[in-house]
C-alpha cells in the first residue's frame, strides 16, 4: 500500500485522498491499483454507503504519471489503471468527487463515472489527450458527447480546452462550484454523509436506474479506446509530446 493514497473508512463513507503533492497527485500504477482495490472491496462491505474521491485543498490530480506513460507502463486491460476504471465504472455505491485545482486527463474522465461532483470555482479541468499524441480514455469518447452534446465534447477532447469549475457546472459536468479549498471537500463529505443515512438498497437501485445501462456500454468503449491508446502511446507523436513535458519545452510535431 502506497502512502500516496490515504484511505479512510468512517461514518459509512470510504474516502480516498490522493496524496502526492510534489507531483501534483500524478497517478502511478500503485495508486490506481490501491484505488481500484479499495473501491472493489467496498462492493462487499455493507458498512460503506458512499465513496469520496478527492485530492488536497489545492490539487485534484495532474492525471497519469507522465514518466509511467514514457515507460509505456499502462497497457493491457488487466493493468492497474483498467482495474481502477472498471471499479469506478461498475461501482454500485454512489461515487462523489471533490475537485480543487487541476484535474487533468483521467482526473476529469474519472468524473464521468461519478454521481455527485463538487468543484472549486477556479478548478482547472482538462483532457489533453490529443495534445499528447493520445486519444480519449475511460469511456469518455462515449460518455462526454452523451452528457454535453457533440460540439462541447469536441471542444474539450479535440482541442484539449481547459475549463474552470464554474464553467464545468454551467455545462452540466459538475453539481456545484464552490470557493476553492476546504469548502469543496466539506461539500463532498456532507453529501456522502447524507447518502450514508438513506436506505442503502434504494440508493443503489436508484443509481443503477439512473445510469440505465450506460456503464455496460462505457466499459465496451473503454476497451476499444484502450487498444488505440496503447498503440498511440508507442508512437512518435506521444513520445515527442511526453518527452517535451518532462523537458519543460513545447513539443514539435513534424
Ligand atoms: N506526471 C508526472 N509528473 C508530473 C505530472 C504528471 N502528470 N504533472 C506534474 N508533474 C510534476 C512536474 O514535472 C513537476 O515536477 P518537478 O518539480 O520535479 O519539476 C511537479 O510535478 C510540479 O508540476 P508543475 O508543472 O511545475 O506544476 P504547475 O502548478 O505549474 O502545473 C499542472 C500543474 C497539473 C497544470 C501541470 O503539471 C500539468 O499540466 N501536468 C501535466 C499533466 C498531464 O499532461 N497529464 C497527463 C494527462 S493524460
Amino acid at each position: 500500500m502506497s502512502d500516496h493514497l490515504l484511505i479512510d473508512r468512517s461514518q459509512g463513507v470510504l474516502t480516498l485522498t490522493l496524496n502526492r503533492a510534489d507531483k501534483k497527485n500524478a497517478l502511478t500504477r500503485e495508486m490506481y491499483g490501491d484505488m481500484g482495490d479499495a473501491i472493489a472491496a467496498a462492493e462487499n462491505d455493507g458498512s460503506i454507503r458512499a465513496i469520496i474521491i478527492q485530492g488536497s485543498a489545492d490539487c485534484f490530480t495532474s492525471g497519469n504519471d507522465v514518466s509511467d506513460f514514457i515507460k509505456n507502463e499502462r497497457t493491457g486491460t488487466d493493468s492497474p489503471v483498467y482495474r481502477f476504471l472498471k471499479a469506478v465504472c461498475h461501482a454500485s455505491k454512489p461515487l462523489i468527487a471533490a475537485v480543487n485545482g487541476p484535474a487533468v486527463g483521467i482526473g476529469t474522465t474519472m468524473l464521468l463515472h461519478c454521481d455527485l461532483i463538487y468543484v472549486a470555482q477556479n478548478a482547472r479541468l482538462k483532457m489533453p489527450f490529443v495534445n499528447l499524441g493520445l486519444c480519449p480514455e475511460a469511456g469518455s469518447s462515449f460518455l462526454l458527447p452523451r452528457l454535453l452534446g457533440h460540439p462541447r465534447a469536441a471542444e474539450l477532447l479535440l482541442l484539449g480546452e481547459e475549463i474552470s469549475g464554474t464553467r464545468a457546472c454551467d455545462i452540466g459536468l459538475a453539481n456545484q462550484a464552490l470557493p476553492a479549498g476546504q469548502a469543496v471537500l466539506d461539500a463532498a463529505r456532507a453529501a456522502a454523509l447524507r447518502i450514508a443515512e438513506l436506505p442503502p438498497s434504494s440508493v443503489q437501485l436508484t443509481k443503477r436506474l439512473i445510469r440505465n445501462g450506460v456503464s455496460r456500454t462505457a466499459d465496451e468503449v473503454m476497451e476499444t479506446e484502450g487498444e488505440h491508446f496503447a498503440q498511440l502511446l508507442s508512437g512518435a507523436e506521444a513520445k515527442e509530446a511526453l518527452t517535451a513535458f518532462m523537458e519543460k519545452r513545447k513539443p514539435v510535431f513534424n
